[in-house]
């Protein structure tokens, strides 16, 4: 497969290469999969009562699983639909695996998701796939090994002024439990920037901001696969990724602030 030939090359470890090299063909088969269900009718369950699970989650979930071990993987896994979150993350090596980041836009044909794979260990990502299977975006990161679009080095912006910034956030399912908090951060946010988008799947935020589409991202109660890929992608590609207090970022935090670095701190001010 050629598709992550230079991104695999920049990986600093052998060992690595290996499974960044199986996490791309992971992402490319699930995309695939979900790309082929998207033109069909769903098959939708709630989680919830705003949270969904279709045929397609389950389906890109198992066939990144199968994927994973085809190519010689013994890893632990915890992936979205089939983790039990009342057991305690393992430290160890993990793939964390979002199979579908953005159900709702599935669900609703808005063609905006994301397959999302970290490969991480003591809690921080060692790599990071997200592909975006209607726009054949494939995000790939290593730590020390840069960022990636199709093969090609990405980097976040130079914006230095918030109000030149196009920022992202997102609003958690749980939105009751949050709304007052969410509706002051915006209150605060909006008139300071060009604008604000609301995309409905935090990995492809995280990869927009790390591609220079957004200066900055912002979201509060996300889950490890939500963010597991995109914070490492953000950072590898010069940006800065905390929580709302500006302390260091594991994807087993609940909030994050992603940006170019530049207006971290203004961003910060204006959310925490
Ligand atoms: C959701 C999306 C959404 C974000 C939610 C996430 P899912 O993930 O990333 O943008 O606002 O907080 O849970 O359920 O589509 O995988
Ligand atoms: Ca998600
Ligand atoms: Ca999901």
């Amino acid at each position: 497969m050629n598709r992550f030939d230079n991104v695999v090359k920049a990986c600093t470890s052998d060992e690595l290469k290996t499974q960044l090299w199986a996490a791309g063909r992971a992402a490319l088969t699930a995309g695939a999969m979900i790309r082929e269900l998207y033109a069909q009718p769903h098959t939708i369950r709630m989680k919830g009562s705003i949270d969904l699970v279709t045929e397609a989650d389950i389906a890109a979930e198992s066939a990144i699983i199968a994927s994973l071990k085809e190519d010689g993987s013994t890893i632990a896994i915890m992936a979205e639909e089939s983790f039990d979150e009342t057991t305690e993350p393992d430290k160890g090596r993990t793939w964390v695996i979002d199979p579908l980041d953005g159900t709702t836009n599935f669900a609703h044909g808005l063609p905006l998701f994301a397959v999302s794979i970290a490969l991480v260990e003591n809690r921080q990502p060692l790599l990071g796939v997200i592909y975006c299977p209607m726009q054949d975006e494939l995000f790939m990161t290593s730590r020390g090994g840069g960022a990636w679009l199709n093969d090609k080095k990405i980097r976040v912006t130079e914006t230095d002024f918030l109000v030149q910034s196009l920022v992202a956030t997102g609003f958690p399912y749980d939105i009751h439990k949050h709304l007052a908090r969410i509706l002051e951060q915006t209150r605060a946010v909006l008139p300071k920037v060009r604008d604000i988008r609301r995309c409905g799947a935090a990995a492809v935020d995280l990869a927009y901001v790390a591609c220079g589409r957004f200066d900055g991202f912002w979201e509060m109660d996300l889950k490890p696969w939500d963010t597991a890929a995109g914070c490492l992608l953000v950072e590898e590609a010069g940006g800065r990724v905390s929580d709302f207090l500006g302390h260091p970022y594991s994807p087993f935090k609940k909030e994050i602030l992603a940006s170019n670095g530049r207006l971290h701190s203004l961003l910060l001010d204006l959310i925490k």
